[in-house]
């Protein structure tokens, strides 16, 4: 496949971002020419940021399936599509051409089908990292039905909430996953899971770990045995369900500073011409080149970069079961040398982890066939950067530092692979069709270099969220309402002198923990749900291997006998509510929280108390009591 809109110099990247100011439509449907649409749209963009309503290639006709699959099939049928990694380095790897890829999706449409499930149905897919996951995904789009994606790091709880919220009717599952020596087991917490959710009518299941199950009668379904019907059926053509560009093409759940997380909606037309044209140019792919990302397709990075860009792109995109410490500190450089990997893409947090490992587990690794590098999910320190560019990257290859969001659907702000001059710890320039705007906290615009403020975008993108499920006022209030007519990050950002972006963090209580979302509000409403705890306040503070820690400040009815068994039995509250992932790092007991007069936390001082700021807590005198705050200070952690 050829992709003329690839970006091959500098001059041609100022060219074609002057273009997408002056002329987004008309530079948009150049992009969106090269894929195959059932029919063309008749207007690229409508749009308002107010209420916010946002259309993309409007009354265009096209099913995203046959842009990842059937457009390649005479072309690349016999080329990998994915090659999958196990956890165990000792089990056999499989390759998946775009060939078998296309046939497996249709196979699983048809199970879905024949189990009732149309278009517009939500379906919670809660699968480890092995190929039926990106089958089931592809499989849900490729009949219209809406695909909900929960990583497998979720608790019972959590998945209960994000099924209710978009009432969905089937769900995919696996008996367990094998992520380092653990094994999951992802088909009893979803069994958990379901008690409370009568929306749900079906589960399938599909064989991985083989760990005992209780399977439903009436409710739960093997995988393989659903398989062996349309099998029996004669396997039958599943044609793509014909979808509109503003279709629902899935939902993804991400945190935000207050309440529960929130069901991010992407659309099918805009996503698809965005994800594809971000990968294509952010990573300069060149056909044959084999793509390694080890997110979690849980993630939206896994939308983008494992599943939809690729696929759309007719990559070769690897996808690896397993953790980058199993069965060694090396596995992703071993993994990089078993298939000639060409471009890697993975987040600061792995690399600051490998890194204390030393250089051990690279020294024996050939790492040769490496030409491009991606870093994403959190900024990156400059120290994680040249070791990478250094120590993995042997000094040749470009490393692009991609600055994005769940709602962004894609890349926005990054150093194009081989054209753009990077600089650690820059996000660098942003893609053509994306207008940053740095605003004061009034909104005011701040114009020139060397500034800094709130990363703001001006305009819309493709691949930009239209709604929040179920709740369209959230997604107003959220994103379009803190600046008139301006899309709102929630990110800090600096422009340096070379008009260059820095990504400085999140200026809401959001915190971003190894390249994981996680509200600060959700881990409070966790730890509080804990008996005996009266109230709870959790903030950030700078950790070497996750970038942001948790750090909980807790109030208890009474003096406990025993705190360390407390802190263990609201870790275990914690894990039980949202996840292993939101359990906080640091807990410490207190008997009062900074407050003003009007009872609002102020979380700036705990913010700073964590940090271990304690001579530059700035003003306090609006504090209620002032004393509780020199107790804290005096019970760091
Ligand atoms: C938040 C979005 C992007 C997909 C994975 C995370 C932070 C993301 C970078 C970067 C500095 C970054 C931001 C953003 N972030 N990429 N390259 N440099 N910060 O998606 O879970 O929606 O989180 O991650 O704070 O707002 P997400």
């Amino acid at each position: 496949m050829a992709y003329p809109y690839q970006i091959k110099s500098i001059e041609e990247y100022q060219q074609n971002y002057q273009q997408s100011v002056i002329d987004p439509e008309g530079f948009w449907a150049n992009v969106a020419d090269h894929f195959y649409w059932r029919r063309k749209w008749d207007k690229v963009l409508e749009w308002n940021f107010k209420e916010p309503d946002i259309k993309w290639f409007v009354g265009g006709k096209l099913n995203i399936t046959e842009n990842c699959l059937d457009r390649h099939l005479g072309t690349l049928g016999n080329t990998p599509a994915i090659i999958w990694e196990p956890n165990d380095p000792e089990e056999r790897h499989r390759v998946i051409t775009y060939r078998d890829l296309y046939n497996k999706v249709c196979q699983f449409a048809n199970v879905l089908k024949n189990n009732g499930v149309k278009k517009g149905d939500r379906i919670c897919i809660y699968m480890g990292m092995i190929p039926e996951l990106a089958i089931a995904v592809l499989a849900c789009a490729r009949i219209g039905a809406i695909h909900s994606v929960v990583f497998g790091g979720f608790s019972a709880q959590s998945i209960a909430d994000r099924i209710q919220d978009a009432q969905c009717s089937l769900v995919i599952t696996c008996d367990g996953a094998f992520r380092g020596n653990k094994d999951i087991p992802l088909k009893s917490v979803i069994d958990d899971a379901l008690i409370g959710c009568p929306s749900v009518k079906k589960v399938i299941v599909c064989t991985r770990t083989r760990t005992p199950v209780s399977m439903i009668k009436g409710r739960d379904l093997w995988w393989e045995d659903e398989i062996k019907q349309v099998e029996t059926m004669g396997n039958p053509p599943c044609p793509a369900e014909e979808m509109d560009a503003e279709d629902m093409l899935f939902i993804l759940y991400t945190s935000g500073s207050t309440g529960k997380p929130k069901g991010v909606v992407h659309t099918c037309g805009g996503y698809m011409v965005y994800a594809n044209y971000t990968f294509v140019n952010t990573f300069n792919y060149q056909p044959g080149e084999v793509y390694f990302c080890t997110a979690d397709i849980g993630w939206i990075t896994g939308h983008s970069y494992i599943i939809y860009g690729p696929l759309s792109a007719g990559a070769t995109t690897l996808m690896f079961e397993g953790v980058p410490t199993y069965p060694d500190a090396g596995r992703l450089w071993s993994i990089t040398d078993k298939f000639r990997v060409n471009i890697l893409y993975t987040a600061p947090t792995a690399i600051r982890s490998l890194m204390g490992y030393g250089l051990g587990p690279v020294n024996h690794k050939e790492l040769s066939s490496l030409k491009k590098l991606g870093s994403v999910g959190e900024p990156i320190n400059e120290e994680a950067w040249h070791w990478f560019k250094d120590h993995i990257g042997k000094g040749r290859c470009p490393i692009v530092d991609t600055w994005w969001q769940t709602e962004t659907g894609g890349i926005m702000i990054t150093p194009i692979a081989g054209v753009t001059k990077e600089k650690p710890g820059y996000a660098t320039l942003p893609l053509p069709g994306v207008q940053p705007i740095l605003v004061d906290e009034n909104g005011k615009e701040i114009t020139g270099n060397g500034v800094n403020g709130n990363l703001c975008i001006k305009f819309p993108w493709p691949g930009m969220l239209r709604t929040t499920y179920g709740d369209h006022e959230r997604c107003r209030t959220t994103y379009f309402a803190t600046y008139e007519n301006l899309y709102f990050t929630g990110d800090g950002c600096q422009r340096d002198e070379d008009g260059y972006y820095r990504i400085t963090g999140r200026v809401d209580d959001v915190l971003n923990v190894s390249g994981h979302r996680i509200g600060t509000a959700e881990v409070e409403n966790a730890i509080n749900m804990h008996a005996g705890v009266v109230e709870s306040a959790v903030v950030g503070y700078p950790h070497d291997i996750k970038g942001q820690g948790i750090y909980a400040y807790v109030i208890t009815e009474r003096q406990t006998h025993d705190p360390e068994l407390t802190k263990k039995d609201i870790l275990q509250t914690v894990s039980r509510i949202i996840g292993p992932i939101a359990k906080p790092d640091k807990i410490q007991f207190v008997s009062g929280l900074p407050k003003t007069r009007s009872g609002k936390i102020m979380r700036r001082i705990l913010r700073k108390i964590a940090e271990g700021e304690l001579d530059n807590l700035g003003d306090t005198t609006t504090l209620l009591d002032p004393v509780v705050v020199e107790e804290i200070k005096r019970g760091r952690l």
